[in-house]
């Protein structure tokens, strides 16, 4: 097991280790009963991972020794809620689950994002441990800390920075991933190479026919090139108030195509039309090279994600999304954006003429 080191000493939350690699169940099972992080351990997944998943993990920690039990609710983004938090946080209860007990998250970003607000809350906070199952878990919301649930009124609106007391990557969960999912860390993967490592980007540019066929399982070096970007980020900015944002490339547009698209697209495809969008843009005004542009556009087609943006989703529908952002300060939308592929700048001077073309320029 490769171990990357996330070291947050003197910033308030205590530092944490990510441990990556392929068929590793003993090795947590072990390393857990070496660091006791807590007395008992309950397993939470969700209702499409614990099938295929729970079991065997919950027996390979059990074979290390480890007074541990599992539970499971429904999957999808829909249970992201406080019911869930109740139904589960009274289950905990019932079982005896205490402050000395740990949380385990066995799942994708949805049971990770649960786990850890509910490990951050549940009796004024318990530890808990990241197993992410799906690539986008395991190259990005296992790592970090932000723990959130969804409101009616949108998305990640209730939620704590608590970081976890480790993370296990274990790529063979991979293998049962369906498709579409697979794609959306294939997205954020991209991401990282556009925003921070060039190098990881022509490595992406050389293995994309390689990964997608996803023989002989996903490359462990690419995964790990992603968390030491991912932590780099978090060590420098742990409360995102700054360098973290590069990490929303092709988010703010992405986002607005997605819910114009009532969710019919994915997160990460529309983050690729995001990122396409964003790029241009970079062209236009900060001087992205137009072969960079052209990399980025290949690439993402490359992956299999989508680059044009059907006429069934209006423009003033998107626009209409941009206005209401979450993440707006005032009236300015704050964008990333490049000047060159690894240099990214956050930036938020763009007028809605610009936004708007770039927009119908997606759908050529
Ligand atoms: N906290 C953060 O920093 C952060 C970062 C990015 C995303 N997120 C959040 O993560 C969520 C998205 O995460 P996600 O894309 O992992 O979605 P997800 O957790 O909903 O998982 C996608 C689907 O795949 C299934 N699944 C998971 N692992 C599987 C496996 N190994 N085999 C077969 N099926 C499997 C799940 O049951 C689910 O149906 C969103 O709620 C988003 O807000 C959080």
């Amino acid at each position: 097991m490769n171990v990357i080191n996330v070291s947050l000493e003197g910033k308030g939350s205590a530092s944490y280790q990510i441990g990556i690699g392929y068929d590793i169940a003993d090795g947590i099972g072990r390393i857990l009963a070496e660091k006791q992080l807590g007395a008992r351990y309950a397993i939470i997944s969700d209702s499409s991972v614990s099938p295929l998943h729970g079991e065997a993990f919950l027996k390979k920690l059990h074979d290390a020794g480890l007074n541990v039990s599992l539970m499971e609710f429904p999957a999808g983004e829909h249970s992201k809620n406080i019911n869930t938090v109740l139904d589960i946080a009274a289950r905990m209860l019932a079982s005896g689950v205490d402050r000395k007990c740990a949380l385990i998250a066995l799942g994708g970003g949805v049971v990770g994002d649960i786990v850890g607000f509910i490990a951050s809350v549940y009796m004024r906070s318990l530890p808990y441990i990241q197993v992410p199952t799906t690539l986008v878990g395991q190259v990005d919301s296992s790592i970090g800390g932000k723990t959130a649930i969804d409101l009616r009124e949108g998305k990640n609106l209730l939620g704590t920075f608590y970081q976890p007391s480790a993370v296990f990557i274990d790529l063979k969960f991979l293998e049962t991933l369906p498709e579409r999912e697979f794609n959306n860390g294939l997205a954020e993967i991209i991401k990282y190479g556009i925003i921070d490592d060039e190098g990881l980007f022509g490595l992406l540019e050389k293995e994309m026919p390689a990964v997608k066929k996803r023989k002989g399982g996903f490359p462990e070096h690419i995964v790990e090139r992603c968390c030491r970007i991912k932590k780099n980020l978090v060590e420098i900015d742990e409360r995102d108030q700054g360098i973290r944002h590069f990490l929303n490339f092709g988010h703010t547009i992405g986002h607005a195509i997605e819910a114009a698209s009532e969710y019919a697209f994915t997160h990460g495809e529309a983050i690729s039309l995001g990122m396409k969008a964003a790029a241009r843009i970079s062209g236009r005004l900060h001087g992205l090279p137009l072969q960079d542009r052209e990399r980025i556009e290949n690439l993402i087609s490359q992956a299999g994600l989508p680059t044009r943006l059907p006429e069934r989703i209006a423009t003033d529908d998107i626009i209409a999304r941009l206005k209401t952002d979450k993440k707006k300060d005032g009236d300015t939308i704050h964008f990333v954006f490049l000047h060159k592929i690894g240099s990214p700048l956050i930036n938020g001077g763009v007028t809605e003429a610009v936004v708007r073309e770039t927009i119908e320029g997606l759908r050529k």
